[in-house]
């Protein structure tokens, strides 16, 4: 058996000695040919490995470089040096692999997170992205856990499609027709009948309409998986891949929407504060560091005191109708501070009004319900006044939107007009129309864009960041 080793935090965590232990990972530095600071990912705290002057020959001592691969055993002591408890005073050490210092991209500095983000393939060994990751991890698995104690079903929706959920058209198509021009028939269209699945097809932008089938049979299902959008934003919240949870409960109006999301949200972050003290300290240290340079003004708060400000304060729940008052009559408005000025109902929040409502306005997590209709999707319920839809959506401060959700339009009369009045393929839907037509009932649900919330919980700024190979405009490395 190869995998005898102690992993490196349970060794610094105990801090026991007197024994002898076996570790294996990767060399950080090595100083005065003697003292190897060694990590193997399970914490970023590095275990020091005294090499005894005499002991080791030099052809190994020079092998000994940061990025090498090794596997040290020696007896556990307590550190004669300050900034650990013990140390491992090596008896044998072997070189797993060898690593030329000269030429590895990772020196024990300082990098900038764009110049990481070059060499995503081995960002995995730096302290702030092992700590982003290790967060990312601990997210994945109390969303599992929150709607595993409260016995939602896991659902999982098809990847490759032939609808388009939210009717927005920002789809990837998948196919294998030929890209020469020979899979267009005479009257000039794409012959889709020749193609894989005999049928035009594309990468899911919502796992949301499936899950409703799931929600109108098992009441309370979720689902999480990778979600695909083909809109051409750069910016520092939006990826062509992301990941997606959504849960879909039946039975559930607006406002039973509203208080699982807030509830689900609070208890994501709960998880990773005690989970993940460490990694969480680490990082909101050094986006301290990283707001130095700003005006004091610019800064946010910091991430710990932001993360338990959350924790302990209700979300601000307000309509849209409000929401546009506050905008219209906002300083930012009347001295022309928004590239977009709110003047009228009706218009789309744009993500510098969100930014305002939760970090100038509400200084907190705000929910916007009962949007209009006109800028929504068809799946949402029309509201008894008939211009407004059952939506709402979560904005986070530092992120903007992270939830939107709706109660879902059950009525199937009123669902059959919408679509029709908003040209989406009725036909293509019918399986979905199947659910209003069986038993239909009162059911809602949201969506919760995971890297955004990954970034809420570790305060990076770009969304590039918080996923380990990101997928955007012109870029698919690695
Ligand atoms: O608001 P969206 O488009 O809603 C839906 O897809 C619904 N079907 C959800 C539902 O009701 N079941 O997307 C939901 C969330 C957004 O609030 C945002 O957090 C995230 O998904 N999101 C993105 N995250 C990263 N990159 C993108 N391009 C994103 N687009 C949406
Ligand atoms: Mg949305």
């Amino acid at each position: 058996m190869y995998n005898i080793k102690t992993p490196i935090k349970k060794l610094l965590s105990e801090e026991k000695s007197g024994f002898t232990t076996t570790v294996m990972g990767w060399v950080k530095t090595f100083r005065n040919n003697q003292f190897i600071a060694l990590n193997d990912g399970s914490t970023n705290e590095n275990i020091q490995i005294v090499a005894e002057l005499g002991s080791f020959n030099d052809d190994l001592l020079k092998k000994i470089n940061t990025g090498a691969c090794i596997k040290a055993t020696g007896h556990v002591i307590p550190s004669q040096g300050k900034g650990q408890a013990i140390e491992i005073k090596a008896e044998t050490i072997e070189i797993l692999g060898e690593c030329d210092a000269e030429v590895f991209p990772l020196q024990p500095k300082k990098h900038s997170l764009e110049f990481l983000r070059e060499i995503a393939h081995l960002r995995f060994r730096t302290k702030t992205f092992a700590s982003v990751f290790r967060v990312r991890n601990s997210l994945s698995f109390a969303i599992h856990k929150f709607f595993n104690e409260r016995d939602f079903i896991y659902v999982h929706t098809p990847i490759i499609t032939a609808s388009d959920a939210e009717g927005a058209g920002e789809m990837f198509k998948v196919t294998t027709l030929p890209l020469d021009g020979s899979a267009v028939g005479d009257d000039g269209n794409i012959n889709y009948k020749d193609d894989f699945f005999g049928r035009s097809t594309n990468l899911t932008v919502s796992g949301q309409l499936e899950g409703e089938l799931a929600a109108t049979a098992f009441g309370n299902i979720y689902t999480f998986g990778p979600t695909f959008r083909a809109e051409n934003s750069n910016t520092t919240r939006h990826l062509a891949e992301f990941w997606m949870i959504e849960p879909e409960m039946a039975f559930y109006d607006l406002e039973d929407n509203m208080n699982l999301a807030e509830e689900f949200i609070k208890y994501i972050i709960s998880y990773a504060l005690q989970n993940n003290a460490d990694d969480i300290n680490f990082l909101s240290e050094r986006l301290k560091e990283e707001e130095k340079s700003k005006p004091e003004a610019d800064r946010s708060m910091p991430l710990l005191e932001k993360l338990k400000f959350v924790l302990e304060n209700n979300f601000e729940r307000i309509s849209y109708t409000e929401a546009i008052e506050i905008l219209k009559n906002s300083n930012y408005n009347k001295k022309k501070k928004f590239n977009y000025l709110i003047n009228e109902w009706g218009v789309d929040l744009q993500s510098e009004h969100e930014r305002y409502l939760v970090e100038k306005h509400f200084k907190k997590p705000v929910i916007i319900y009962n949007y209009p209709k006109d800028i929504k999707s068809f799946y949402m319920r029309v509201n008894d006044d008939g211009k407004t839809v059952a939506a709402m959506d979560i904005l986070a401060p530092g992120i903007g939107e992270i939830v939107g959700g709706s109660q879902r339009e059950e009525r199937l009369d009123v669902l059959l007009e919408r679509m029709n009045s908003m040209n989406i393929p009725v036909k293509e839907l019918d399986w979905y129309l199947d659910t209003r037509r069986f038993g239909t009932c009162v059911h809602s649900g949201f969506g919760l864009g995971f890297e955004r919330m990954v970034q809420f919980v570790t305060g990076m700024t770009n969304i590039r960041d918080v996923i380990p190979f990101p997928r955007y405009p012109k870029s698919a490395s690695f």
